[in-house]
């Protein structure tokens, strides 16, 4: 009896151990692919006076040129190199950045002839656009249990609604106590019948956002939305990663 009981007590220990150090592991690699597409979306906000420019024709803004960027900034913000040929990496965190970072150097390969039209300045190839249809070909590349997306309680479009899941991280982003900036995570049991680790970095308002998200509310911004009227530093959006629980 004592025996039982003691071993059941170590396989506990043991099973919670192992739970812990496994979703510190999923929690970093959730903000790795996270921070990705914060990157990706830099890139675009730094060159958005080039994309815009109606004077030029040829931009040289080729997937190729936007993806190096891409990893420079990625790696000035935590220290990693990504490449392209990590995609044949057996190392399934490595495979997952090189597919995204893919996927974002063909959303802008498909934009060529947009951002290269002459005589035409805002051509919506925005931050939140390119971002959105940047994970959409993740998360159908990637495959079951993996998702990315970026979400808001107060969307425009109802593409980026958030589930059940979301809406309760976006209300703990607001709980007092709360450590501003930091992710939340979580192994959520079933999704779509798979167990998968859920995690959200939210999203502050900066200068650069107000033009479109910022006042006067309820007035139309350049890409034809209504503007929130957000202030500057406040919480308004997450980026929303999910990747599968790994099997034993
Ligand atoms: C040029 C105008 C423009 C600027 C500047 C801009 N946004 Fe947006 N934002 C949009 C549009 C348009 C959408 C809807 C995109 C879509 O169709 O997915 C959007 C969507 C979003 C979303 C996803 C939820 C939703 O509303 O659908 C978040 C979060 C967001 N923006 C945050 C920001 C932040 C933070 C900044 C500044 C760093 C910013 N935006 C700058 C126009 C803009």
């Amino acid at each position: 009896m004592v025996v039982g009981l003691s071993l059941l007590f170590t396989l506990y220990i043991t099973g919670v151990c192992v739970f812990a150090v496994g979703e510190k592991e999923l929690e970093k690699q959730s903000n790795l692919i996270a921070m990705l597409l914060v990157s990706c979306r830099a890139i675009i906000a730094q060159n958005q006076h080039l994309i815009n420019d109606s004077e030029i024709g040829d931009k040289g803004f080729t997937g190729d040129v936007y993806i190096s960027k891409v990893m420079e900034h990625y790696k000035n913000l935590t220290g990693i190199e990504i490449s392209e040929s990590d995609l044949s990496s057996s190392d399934i965190e490595k495979k997952a950045l090189a597919v995204l970072l893919i996927s974002a150097k063909d959303v802008i390969n498909e934009y060529q002839r947009d951002i290269n039209k002459k005589g035409v300045g805002f051509k919506n190839v925005i931050p939140a656009i390119v971002g959105r249809r940047t994970s959409y070909k993740y998360t159908n590349r990637m495959g079951a249990g993996y998702y990315l997306k970026q979400t808001s309680m107060q969307y425009r479009n109802p593409a980026n609604h958030p589930d059940i899941f979301e809406t309760s991280v976006f209300k703990k982003f607001e709980e007092s106590g709360y450590q501003k900036g930091k992710g939340i995570g979580e192994v959520v049991a079933s999704f779509n019948g798979l167990r998968v680790y859920r995690y959200m970095l939210p999203v502050y308002i900066e200068p650069a956002c107000l033009e479109c998200h910022g006042d006067p509310k309820g007035k139309r911004d350049i890409s034809g939305g209504i503007k929130e009227g957000y202030k500057e530093g406040e919480m308004r959006g997450a980026i929303s990663v999910m990747i599968p629980y790994p099997s034993e």
